[in-house]
């Protein structure tokens, strides 16, 4: 059966570790084929992730094609996501990265894809391999998720990967902790024994159907990070930032967000391995 990866919980809390495992190991796993074809569909923008996966395939010495404008397919002319999804995976590509606005919509095609397929950010659903980026920059700095509390914060209700984190906390055994200050507008801020880590969410301007009230991101960042409980915290954030994190605080050492995005390309290079059937988890 193809392997696909949709959701956080398409991976065991078990073998998210020995995802980790393997990526602090640093290994180059042989791919099972030579010359392997990574497609890339990005039906909204993004850097991280489209660039993280094209490196990642790159490195194997495999190829990408891609495709990151609707308006450049042929769904522009009427062809659904189902075709394009078929054709790109009878005979174009060995795997494939997708990233639609709608949410459900590459869960929905995966089951017409004979190649293995991965959910690169639906809508306002889920963001799994940031998710799994974002946990093992906590796993690694704190040894273990079981019980790390984890502050998500800003407009979670429109972010897929506070969703995916949220998930992916409960899943290891962490602890999330969830503050909308943004959207609908919070109360002042909670009192919390202690956090471990912060993770600041953009406004997700594009997702928000009805006039959205205005808000200072900055000022409420700030006042987050600046409470007692978040003395010792790590500062996340999956980027891209919109404001609501100055880059005077990319000198604080709590702050991790580039070091995630910098774990982007191994934990890509090993699911793609993993997916490819060069390892197993
Ligand atoms: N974090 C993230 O998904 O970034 P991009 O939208 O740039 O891929």
């Amino acid at each position: 059966m193809t392997r696909h990866i949709i959701s956080v919980n398409d991976l065991t809390a078990k073998q998210i570790l020995k995802l980790f495992t393997l990526v602090d190991s640093d290994i180059t796993f042989p791919l099972p084929f030579s010359n392997p074809i990574l497609a890339t569909l990005f039906f909204e923008p993004s850097t991280r992730t489209r660039l993280s996966f094209e490196s990642a395939m790159l490195k194997y010495g495999g190829k990408v094609i891609s495709a990151s404008d609707l308006a450049t397919t042929s769904i522009e002319k009427g062809e659904s996501l189902k075709d394009t999804i078929r054709i790109v995976s009878d005979s174009y590509a060995n795997i494939i990265a997708i990233r639609h606005k709608v949410k459900g919509a590459v869960a929905e095609v995966a089951q017409y894809s004979s190649v293995p397929i991965i959910n690169a950010g639906d809508g306002t659903g889920e963001h799994p391999t940031q998710c799994f980026g974002d946990l093992y920059v906590l796993w690694k700095r704190f040894g273990t998720l079981k019980d790390v509390r984890v502050l998500l914060c800003g407009d979670l209700e429109y972010s897929r990967a506070a969703h995916s984190l949220k998930l992916g906390l409960k899943h290891m055994g962490a602890i999330p902790i969830e503050y909308q200050y943004y959207y609908p507008l919070g109360g002042p801020i909670p009192e919390y024994n202690y956090i471990d880590a912060i993770y600041i969410t953009r406004q997700q301007s594009e997702r928000h159907t009805s006039p959205y009230p205005i808000v200072d991101y900055n000022h409420h960042m700030q006042a987050i990070v600046n409470q007692p409980f978040a003395k010792d915290a790590l500062i996340m954030s999956p980027l891209p930032r919109a404001g609501e994190i100055s880059e005077q605080l990319d000198q604080d050492p709590r702050a991790v967000y580039f070091e995630q995005a910098k774990a982007g390309v191994p934990i890509r290079k090993a699911l793609l391995a993993y997916l490819l059937g060069a390892i197993t988890l």
